[in-house]
């Protein structure tokens, strides 16, 4: 395995000359240039070629130590062996069928034996269609129309999860949340069935969850808001939200899409949830496309299609397809407990490393995360809710210039300056990592301060 200490690292630019054609031949086939939102930074970002345990090589031959891991979803990195032999296994006997497959039975069963909670799991091909799925579920079980999620919280592309999720100063309201739209073009009456919570105030949340009671399917609950600084939801507000659902009948939803990865028994068991429904996706699918929804039998039973038409009907033609099922076994297979506490590890040893880099040069900045996820906010003030995380617009100006001077060194992290280890990772890699980035933000700083 290569350790980030004898590579060569980028000098000079940012991108390459065959970043930049990709890019100019992709503007002429696609709008943006490149095909999803996130990726993109201006000008543009390099093009990948390959990918190999922490390490990507872009078009033009860059070498570049990846902390982006596609967002979080690659806990092995790039082309894990176990992953690609379970692939290549897999491939010549076809790629997907309009019959199920055993592959599907094995990759659930793992999970369960996981998560006594999660009795049975369903898979989907996005943790956004997997969020849909446990929302359009909770509806059905219930009877009743609306959801609560928290402020600024992301579970993906469904209009109603949407709410609320850049909301801003301008238009978010007082201590009770506004439900404010997110697409353009998306219809009112969305907004009206969203009750949005805030991250910090338990008395607020149960006291909007009591008003709304009889209209609520469920409460959805990210245990670990990219939001909110990618720290744990304070346990009295989770009480408080659980004991609420419980009392009124209303289904408490975890999306674990990221969260997962924290524990060996998925989130709700780290931080002591019990669940009605999770949401689950990224590294579940060992690097290929998922979702799934999972948990106890006599709520997954709304999905059973076998006696009549079901309470919700769940598929599509890519779902369970033995591809992504063999890729997440063998992916889940490797992070075992050891695994799983080796990485935490390594995550709180690098936040602890940036911490005192920052200290040490009285930086205006603070990194947050959990386990092996870490977040850059250049400010100093505590961090507890979506309004608290918000960077001002000089501060998003500046840590774009901290996300562009990392790739100039050879580091990816994502562009808001967030980032998850994955387990080719090094204790020494997380060393050059720190460095790397408190010199970064050292730079920027010196160069032109934020407020
Ligand atoms: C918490 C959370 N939920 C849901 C999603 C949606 O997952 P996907 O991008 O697979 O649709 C994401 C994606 O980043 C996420 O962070």
């Amino acid at each position: 395995m290569q350790s980030i200490t004898n590579a060569g690292h980028n000098s000079g630019e940012v991108l390459g000359p065959k970043s930049r054609a990709e890019f100019e031949r992709s503007g002429r086939i696609t709008p943006g240039g490149s095909m999803r939102a996130a990726p993109f930074f201006p000008p543009h970002p390099p093009y990948a070629a390959s990918g190999s345990g922490c390490w990507i090589t872009d078009v033009d031959g860059r070498r570049i130590f990846d902390c982006a891991n596609n967002f979080f979803s690659l806990v092995h990195g790039h082309a894990f062996p176990p992953v690609i032999e379970a692939l290549h296994r897999t491939l010549d006997a076809g790629t997907a069928f309009s019959l199920p497959t055993p592959s599907e039975t094995a990759l659930a069963q793992a999970i369960s034996r996981r998560s006594p909670r999660l009795e049975q799991v369903r898979f989907a091909n996005s943790g956004t269609e997997a969020v849909m799925f446990a929302v359009k579920a909770a509806r059905a079980i219930t009877g009743r129309p609306m959801i609560a999620k928290f402020e600024g919280a992301y579970h993906g592309a469904y209009d109603y999860v949407e709410v609320s999720l850049d909301s801003s100063a301008q238009n978010w309201g007082d201590t009770v949340p506004n439900s404010v739209l997110y697409a353009k073009g998306t219809p009112t009456s969305v907004a009206a069935e969203v009750l949005v919570l805030p991250f910090d105030d338990p008395q607020t949340c149960v006291e909007l969850i009591g008003r709304h009671r009889d209209r609520l399917a469920a409460v959805l609950v990210d245990p670990l808001s990219s939001r909110v600084a990618m720290v744990p939801m304070r346990k009295d507000v989770r009480d408080a939200v659980q004991d609420a659902c419980r009392e009124y009948g209303i289904l408490l939803v975890l999306d674990e899409v990221v969260s997962y990865r924290l524990g060996y028994h998925g989130a709700h068991e780290l931080y002591g949830f019990e669940p009605d429904l999770v949401a689950l996706g990224k590294i579940i699918g060992g690097g290929l496309p998922v979702g799934a929804i999972a948990g106890p039998a006599k709520h997954m039973a709304v999905f059973d299609h076998t006696k009549s038409k079901p309470a919700v009907s769940h598929g599509g033609t890519f779902t369970a397809n033995p591809l992504t099922m063999a890729a997440g076994l063998a992916a889940l297979d490797h992070y075992d407990e050891a695994a799983v506490a080796r990485l935490n590890r390594l995550g709180e040893r690098l936040r602890g490393l940036l911490a005192d880099g920052l200290a040490a040069k009285g930086l205006r900045a603070q990194v947050s995360g959990t386990g092996s996820f870490f977040r850059f906010h250049l400010k100093t003030d505590p961090i507890s809710n979506f309004r608290t995380a918000l960077a001002t617009s000089s501060q998003k100006v500046a840590l774009a210039k901290i996300h562009l001077a990392l790739l100039k060194q050879g580091f990816l992290v994502v562009p808001n300056c967030s980032g998850a280890l994955s387990t080719p990772m090094s204790d020494t890699d997380i060393e050059v990592l720190a460095h790397a980035f408190v010199d970064a933000v050292q730079h920027v700083w010196e160069n032109s301060p934020w407020e």
